[in-house]
């Protein structure tokens, strides 16, 4: 494994830096911003697509992947963003939507004038299945000019591309080595457990169809080709893992299996969904939030598998909203989350704006939404009965675009990040939560975000290190241990918002890491603050 002491920041193009004034982030507004990132602690950008395409589901819906959509900048925007991020020792990842394309692809365009050839590019069929699509409705979608369905897992204007194909394997592997040859450095693949589809296509009598074709038979068989195939084996590589298991995760990430050197898979991040049902609110479960944390950080070190650990993205609200507290204890809870997960075993992906403690997006109105699925959802969950302030309510918890407002660079009209009226606009209640004025504040979330990943990457122990779960029933307090040959770290969180104690096994030594001023401890009992977190050696 060579990504443990490597840190990945996630950027959403759209909404991180706009350099030209149209109110939409660009590929050189990145350039202009690489410094930021290297005093973050960042070695590798995660990029979200640039490439050709409507942008019906902002760019994860691609009608050519070789040309930088003109939206983002050129290609040769794209070779100074690699060559600029490669001189402060930052690698770029780019992010391939392999299991879908657009619509508008020549692909599915030649396969609508009903060329066989491009037909068996995708997945036509005569009868739809009753599978639904996971923005709602159908995953059938029907052309007249054909008179046939074809398969959409997401939106009507994403086509699943038929991996069973060898010609759409190689067309894939092409658009790997160009860019490959280009510079990157990784890649980041989208929902690429789903690629391989059944045989044959069957109504779901228990669910939306997803058994189907979640984890499918050739999915390893078909990364390993395509890795192995573009020869990189050493890039950084990483699965989005839609509704995976653990079995499943450390076979795509072991490395003696030659597939990818990391997943990103969301148990943890389903513990507010009630009845795993994403758009039924509920308080999330911190204790099972914390069980399923302890049991697939065991489950992935027995197995050899590796995670790309991370609380936030571009699909995701903001986790200090959502697990933490915004309000009352906003830095205490962004910086516990922090400690919490990003010094487990794994690589850390941070969400521009994470590092901030940037809040959800605080929109009340259907019209300062832009993403496909929240607008698609407003109308189906009125359809089922809710009421529409009520739905408003769900959207302003679970919505998407809670993680796409502009990054706050400084406190001017619009936050440093265009000159102009932005693309989506912020509703934020944290007016402090901006680079400039944290950069000034050393007891800020984002010094102490740069203090922990300098921590993590100087410490064996916390990067390469196995990990344990000394108190796996210890209510409330999330406690384990990294140990590396003799050194061993021991990392303390109160995952709630009251204050609890716990019984020191053995005496502090030194503190390395807290987010409160003070530390508490009487005849052994330490007394946890709400969301304290503490990362200290014992003594010896
Ligand atoms: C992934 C992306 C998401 C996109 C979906 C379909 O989950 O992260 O943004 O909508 O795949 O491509
Ligand atoms: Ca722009």
């Amino acid at each position: 494994m060579h990504f443990e002491n490597k840190t990945i920041y996630e950027i959403y193009i759209k909404s991180f830096q706009d350099s030209n004034g149209d109110g939409i982030g660009d590929i050189p507004g990145i350039t202009s911003r690489l410094d930021y990132l290297r005093d973050l602690g960042v070695d590798y950008i995660w990029i979200t697509p640039f490439f050709m395409s409507p942008l019906k589901d902002n760019g994860y819906d691609i009608s050519d992947y070789y040309t930088v959509n003109p939206m983002f900048g050129t290609l040769s925007d794209l070779d100074r963003l690699i060559a600029e991020a490669d001189r402060r020792g930052i690698g770029i990842i780019l992010d391939m939507v392999f299991n879908h394309t657009s619509t508008q692809h020549p692909w599915f365009q030649k396969a609508l004038q009903g060329d066989p050839e491009y037909m068996e590019y995708y997945y036509f069929r005569d009868t739809p299945t009753n599978w639904h699509s996971k923005f709602g409705n159908s995953a059938w979608e029907y052309v007249p000019q054909r008179n046939k369905y074809y398969l959409h897992l997401f939106d009507k204007t994403q086509a699943d591309l038929n991996w069973s194909n060898k010609k759409v394997r190689d067309e894939l592997k092409k658009v790997l080595l160009y860019w490959k040859n280009r510079g990157v450095k990784g890649f980041r693949f989208d929902v690429v457990n789903l690629i391989s589809k059944p045989t044959s296509f069957r109504d779901d009598e228990q669910g939306d169809g997803r058994h189907f074709y979640t984890d499918g038979e050739n999915v390893h068989a078909y990364l390993r080709e395509l890795v192995t195939d573009t020869g990189i084996e050493e890039y950084l590589t990483i699965g989005e893992m839609s509704s995976s298991d653990l079995t499943n995760c450390i076979g795509y990430s072991r490395k003696q299996n030659r597939e990818l050197s990391m997943v990103f898979h969301f148990h943890h991040l389903k513990v507010d969904y009630k009845d795993m049902n994403k758009w039924e609110l509920m308080k999330p479960d911190m204790e099972r939030l914390k069980q399923l944390l302890i049991q697939w950080q065991t489950g992935m070190q027995e197995g050899g598998g590796w995670d790309a650990l991370f609380w936030c993205n571009h699909d995701q609200p903001r986790a200090v909203s959502r697990f933490g507290n915004d309000r009352q204890y906003w830095k205490e809870s962004a910086k516990m989350l922090a400690t919490a997960l990003y010094l487990m075993r794994g690589t850390p992906c941070i969400y521009q704006g994470e590092e901030l403690g940037q809040p959800n997006a605080g929109f009340t109105d259907i019209r300062q939404y832009r993403d496909v699925e929240s607008v698609n959802y407003y109308d189906i969950l009125q359809k089922e009965g809710k009421s529409r302030d009520e739905v408003l309510t769900i959207l302003s918890e679970r919505s998407r675009d809670n993680g796409r407002t502009p990054l706050c660079w400084d406190a001017s009209q619009y936050n440093g990040f265009s000159t102009v009226k932005p693309w989506i606009m912020s509703n934020s209640h944290i007016p402090e939560a901006t680079v400039t004025a944290e950069e000034s504040d050393p007891d800020s979330i984002l010094n102490y975000y740069k203090r922990l990943l300098k921590l993590r990457k100087e410490s064996s122990a916390l990067s390469k290190g196995s990990i344990t779960f000394p108190y796996p029933r210890c209510r409330d307090v999330l406690a384990y241990e990294r140990t590396w040959g003799p050194e061993k770290k021991q990392i303390l969180c109160n995952m709630t918002e009251n204050t609890v104690t716990f019984r020191l096994p053995k005496p502090m030594g030194t503190i390395l890491l807290h987010n409160r001023p003070d530390i508490h401890i009487q005849d052994e009992i330490l007394t946890l603050g709400p969301f304290e977190a503490i990362v200290y050696e014992e003594e010896t």
